[in-house]
């Protein structure tokens, strides 16, 4: 198969609806990373997003919805639910829900549980591609599984192309990193740190979150140790570069390339994964890579959960 570069026109996103419509691939782009588009309805589809990313069929996928009217139609949404779209949506925020009895979805899009992931983006192309297809698209970030997210049309191409009918271009994504999961069929939980702070979910709940580790902490599945993997080793907390790796610096500590000079952690964010890219083609084969250490409130929790999974020991 050959996959098609859409450029994010009006013309390319009703070409890119047309394609789900008929039960097609499109990695689409979205504030976060660029998803993995088909339609949550479809077993086909849905088989075949798994198939694409050799995804282990066990871990569910998010589903992308134009706003929270839509999202009443396939999860049950509680008043923390309510309170959290008002605040968060569209934006990186996905809450997993109650489904609905009925909803149509395809059980593979939520791996047979009682739940379902629901996220409404933010990002104009995504807006426009759900509005004009008219479905529920089930998307999983558009990377083949374990490896690093896609934030560019070209991430996608080098890890997909072949296997999806098309990629939406719309440039590099802007958070950079991916949606918070919050549980919400219990007591509000993180389920993944995401674009979306802690402190600013707890500042609308009124309480703390139960955060990873608390023993009422759920079971997230597919939250793998060892995820997000370049090629090479990965070191973290590095103040200066052993021979041969090359160092990714934060703030005072200075790179062979940075996350970001003046110690942004929205920067960061937002060059994360590209810079995981740019640095293991540095590396070059058998090659390492360290990382600066960067703080761990606001942004830096998303941003080291990231890095701790792509320097666990790989299966
Ligand atoms: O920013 C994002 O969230 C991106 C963009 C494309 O929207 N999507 C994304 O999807 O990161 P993915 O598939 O890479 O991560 C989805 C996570 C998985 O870890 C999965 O286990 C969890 O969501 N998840 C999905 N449904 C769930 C459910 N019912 N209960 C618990 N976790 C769930
Ligand atoms: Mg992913």
């Amino acid at each position: 198969m050959e996959t098609r570069l859409i450029a994010a026109t009006s013309e390319g996103i009703a070409e890119a609806a047309g394609v789900l419509r008929a039960g097609g691939l499109v990695a689409m782009p979205t504030e976060t990373v660029y998803g993995l588009a088909g339609d949550a309805r479809d077993d086909r589809a849905v088989a075949r997003i798994y198939a694409a990313k050799n995804r282990p069929s066990f871990n569910p996928l998010i589903v992308h919805l134009p706003d929270i009217e839509a999202v009443g139609r396939y999860a049950v949404l509680t008043p923390e639910a309510r309170a959290l779209a008002v605040a968060f949506w569209p934006g990186p925020l996905t809450m997993v829900l109650p489904l609905r009895e009925g909803a149509g979805l395809s059980p593979l899009v939520t791996a047979g549980l009682p739940t379902v992931a629901v996220r409404v983006p933010a990002h104009p192309v995504a807006r426009e591609l759900l509005q004009s297809a008219g479905l529920p698209v089930a998307a999983p970030s558009a990377n083949p599984s374990g490896r690093v997210s896609p934030t560019r049309a070209a991430h996608v191409m080098a890890g997909l192309a072949g296997r999806i009918e098309a990629v939406l271009d719309g440039g590099a994504c802007a958070v950079g990193v991916e949606s918070t999961i919050l549980g919400l069929d219990g007591p509000p939980a993180l389920l993944r740190p995401g674009g979306v702070t802690v402190e600013a979910i707890e500042a609308v709940l009124g309480g703390p979150l139960v955060l990873p580790g608390d023993p009422a902490q759920p079971k997230a599945p597919g939250q793998l140790a060892s995820h997000y993997a370049p090629q090479a080793r990965v070191r973290l907390n590095a103040t200066e570069a052993l021979p041969g790796e090359v160092l990714v610096g934060f703030g005072a500590v200075a790179g062979d390339l940075s996350l970001s000079e003046s110690g942004d952690l929205v920067e960061a964010a937002a060059r994360l994964f590209h810079l995981l890219r740019e640095a293991d083609a540095r590396a070059g084969p058998g090659g390492a890579i360290a990382f600066a250490p960067v703080p761990g409130t606001g942004l830096g929790r998303a941003i080291n959960d990231r890095l701790r999974r792509a320097a666990a020991p790989r299966p």
